[in-house]
């Protein structure tokens, strides 16, 4: 609900378990009053506080006597109007001047959420509110919509800006965030997700002290160094506990996300778009507009947070086709065969795989072009004959022979130096005149800043797929942009780039799912390093990481819930010793860990003895049997593998009838201490089923008193499933 009080001037937003308030002051600036836990709609203007210090000056229309914008708690930093936090936007004018003074001008409160064209964003269910407030930069001209969605039944909130120039000047945004609030505590600590290729979305929570943090990623997408996501949480916050704040944005490019404790103890958390190097041209008559992010509030600690996060991301950016579909149990080749393989190896591997049960197969990389190595044929999108005899559809109906679908890898914004794309179009990669370009895995980045290299790369996808029976693709991305630069963008529009390029990775996604909607698409960068809220608009699950052993995707897969629903989350079975840590684990482990997620198998079935044949066959009916939860439920995680031991999440159906753990034991000790571990979400009151030892308990029993954890040897695993009865 939006209410606006026009005697005090107040915005009172409430979702399912928060308020927002904000109000307009004496002098037409917005001032934040209270985010957090539901508050009724009383005058919180008794909440203000104007103060005064030296060195925080007033703009000419604040009397000395009152406060400066440099120490209230504001909804927008601007640039040189007495606020020395760093502003939100920045906007320079014709005579290089940069300097804004936001304030009110209107606003309105209407049904509906905004589509953001050509960028991905938050669905409409029809019932939601959105606030759009206008403030005039008093002396630019620029307007800003700052937007604000609620969702009743969500603790989840939209926000985004839209930059307007309604003057007869041409303006240069040099910073032009989506968010900004200044909350009214010093006291939070910062949760982040961190990490490289390999280790992406460690959990890492430090306090921030006075002084600016960034979190950020220049690197052309979301990054597998650096999460576009952060939680602010109280000092006495625990995983189940006290408040918690999210923000994710729903991008996948360049971002920053900044936390800032100023003097008077505030602190503001802003975002959106990276600044560094951005600068967008805005004409006369045109708008800018800011990808959109979502904030969550939570009363329950980061584990409320992640199920609202993936509640929300369910019921409202993943697409509605494939969000509840039952996802395939894939066998992918990539660890099975890397490069080398042929007609004959495939076809011995779907054969296996069809026996024990897996449903589709995913041909990965290597099978266009002439590409017997990652040294050639980026861009080449037709098969490789010579060594695919008969071509695709001779593995396609091979698949089909065993009952199974075909999925197919492609890198569709790369370009390699040995391809026929390169030899037409050596100018389509992204590059200077003069100076050589960086190489990553022997690539180049395609310039997705220019129409006809989207438009071609899209006649060639769409080649493949009205040509072949192909029902999922595997949608990679493996290096990052480096030069931030195109031939084809006047010089005062170089500061797009990063932008333009990512519109264009959007721009090929929307046409690809719009033209074909049953056709499933994985995200994939390298593993995990685009996995964020923008590809999940277009992609339902993502490749969580390369690193499949047992132990180093449980804190992947941990770090990752904190934002992300189970169902995103692309995990596999693979061969041991491990490719990326060459550690050894059992397969029940590998398939527990992965079955908390969208789960597979990679490696050469033809290996595999007929006994992890017939465990396979096992573990993908255990798996079919509770993927709904998986789909469905509430995530909780019970045990922290970054703080002890031993790592245990649990899957609840919304109805609490079924419940599903999976537990692994990092290294197993002598003599280790005895320890409990109690479940979440339960119904207190009613009795399960514990499958595995056939006891009755109630819910009170198993959430209150828990149960003794099992001592295990070095990556040990447990699955219990629990039933209503
Ligand atoms: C990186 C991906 O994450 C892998 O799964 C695999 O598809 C390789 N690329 C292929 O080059």
């Amino acid at each position: 609900m939006i209410g606006f009080h026009s005697e005090n001037k107040i915005f009172h937003l409430s979702g399912k378990g928060y308020s927002y308030v904000f109000f307009i002051n004496e002098w037409g600036y917005l001032q934040q009053l209270h985010y957090g836990g539901k508050v009724a709609d009383d005058d919180l203007t008794y909440l203000k506080v104007f103060d005064r210090k030296s060195f925080s000056p007033n703009p000419c229309d604040i009397s000395e006597d009152c406060s400066s914008p440099d120490l209230f708690a504001g909804e927008f930093g601007s640039f040189g109007q007495g606020d020395f936090r760093t502003a939100s936007a920045v906007i320079r004018m014709p005579d290089g001047a940069r300097m804004s003074r936001f304030k009110y001008k209107s606003h309105t409160i209407e049904r509906g959420v905004r589509k953001l064209d050509g960028m991905p964003c938050v669905r409409s269910c029809g019932e939601e509110e959105t606030l759009s407030v206008i403030l005039k930069d008093a002396v630019s001209g620029v307007e800003i919509k700052l937007n604000y969605t609620v969702y009743e039944d969500s603790d989840a909130l939209v926000r985004n800006v839209e930059y307007i120039n309604p003057t007869e000047n041409t303006v240069f945004l040099e910073r032009a965030f989506s968010f900004c609030i200044d909350l009214q505590s010093d006291a939070y600590d910062v949760l982040r997700l961190p990490g490289h290729h390999n280790k992406e979305r460690m959990v890492e929570c430090a306090p921030v002290g006075h002084g600016i943090l960034r979190i950020s990623s220049e690197r052309g997408t979301t990054s597998h160094q650096m999460n576009n996501f952060i939680a602010l949480l109280d000092k006495d916050c625990t995983e189940t506990s006290g408040n918690c704040y999210g923000f994710s944005l729903i991008y996948s490019g360049s971002f920053a996300l900044l936390v800032e404790v100023g003097q008077t103890n505030t602190t503001r958390v802003q975002g959106g778009i990276s600044d560094y190097g951005f600068q967008w041209k805005l004409g006369s008559g045109e708008t800018f507009v800011a990808p959109q992010t979502v904030m969550v509030y939570s009363g329950s600690g980061p584990d409320g947070m992640s199920v609202a996060y993936a509640d929300f991301y369910r019921e409202h950016l993943i697409s509605p086709r494939f969000v509840y579909k039952e996802r395939p149990v894939v066998i992918n080749n990539w660890e099975a065969t890397y490069f080398d393989f042929d007609t004959e190896k495939l076809s011995g591997i779907i054969e296996r795989a069809s026996a024990f049960g897996a449903d589709t197969f995913v041909l990965d990389d290597g099978w266009f072009g002439k590409r017997n190595d990652d040294k050639s044929s980026l861009g080449d999108w037709f098969v490789n004959e010579e060594k695919l005899k008969g071509g695709l559809d001779v593995i396609i109906d091979d698949c089909k022979k065993h009952g199974m679908k075909f999925g197919l890898w492609i890198e569709p914004e790369m370009i390699s130096e040995n391809s026929e794309l390169y030899r037409e179009h050596p100018d389509w990669a992204i590059a200077k005149d003069g100076v050589e370009p960086c190489r990553a895995r022997h690539q180049y980045v395609l310039d997705y800043t220019r129409r006809e290299v989207v438009d071609c790369i899209y006649g060639k996808i769409e080649k493949l797929l009205t040509g072949h029976d192909i029902s999922y693709l595997k949608w990679d991305m493996n290096r990052h942009v480096t030069e931030n630069y195109s031939a084809w963008l006047s010089p005062d529009r170089q500061g797009e780039f990063m932008h333009r390029y990512v519109l264009g990775v959007y721009a090929l996604a929307e046409r690809l799912t719009a033209a074909f909607p049953d056709v499933m698409i994985e995200g994939c960068s390298g593993g995990g390093g685009r996995f964020d809220a923008g590809m999940l608009y277009y992609f339902p699950q993502i490749w969580t990481s390369d690193d499949t052993d047992a132990k180093e995707r449980a804190y992947i897969q941990y770090g990752t819930s904190m934002v992300y629903p189970l169902s995103a989350m692309s995990c596999h079975v693979s061969v041991c010793p491990n490719h990326q840590t060459g550690r050894t684990t059992p397969l029940l482990t590998r398939a527990a860990i992965a079955s908390l997620g969208a789960t597979g198998y990679e490696l050469d079935t033809q290996k595999m003895t007929k006994e992890d044949c017939e465990t396979a066959k096992r573990q993908i009916i255990a798996y079919r049997e509770i993927s709904d939860l998986i789909l469905r439920g509430d995530v909780h995680r019970l045990l922290n593998p970054f703080k002890g031991n031993r790592f245990c999440m649990e899957a609840v159906s919304k109805d609490k009838k079924k419940v599903y753990v999976v537990g692994e034991e990092i290294l197993g000790e002598s003599n280790e201490k005895i320890q409990r571990v109690k479940l979440r979400g339960l119904d207190p009151d009613q009795k399960y089923l514990f499958r595995e030892t056939g006891q009755i308990l109630f819910g009170k029993t198993l959430m209150n008193a828990g149960l003794v954890l099992p001592n295990l040897p070095d990556f040990g695993s447990w699955t219990w499933h629990f039933d209503q009865v």
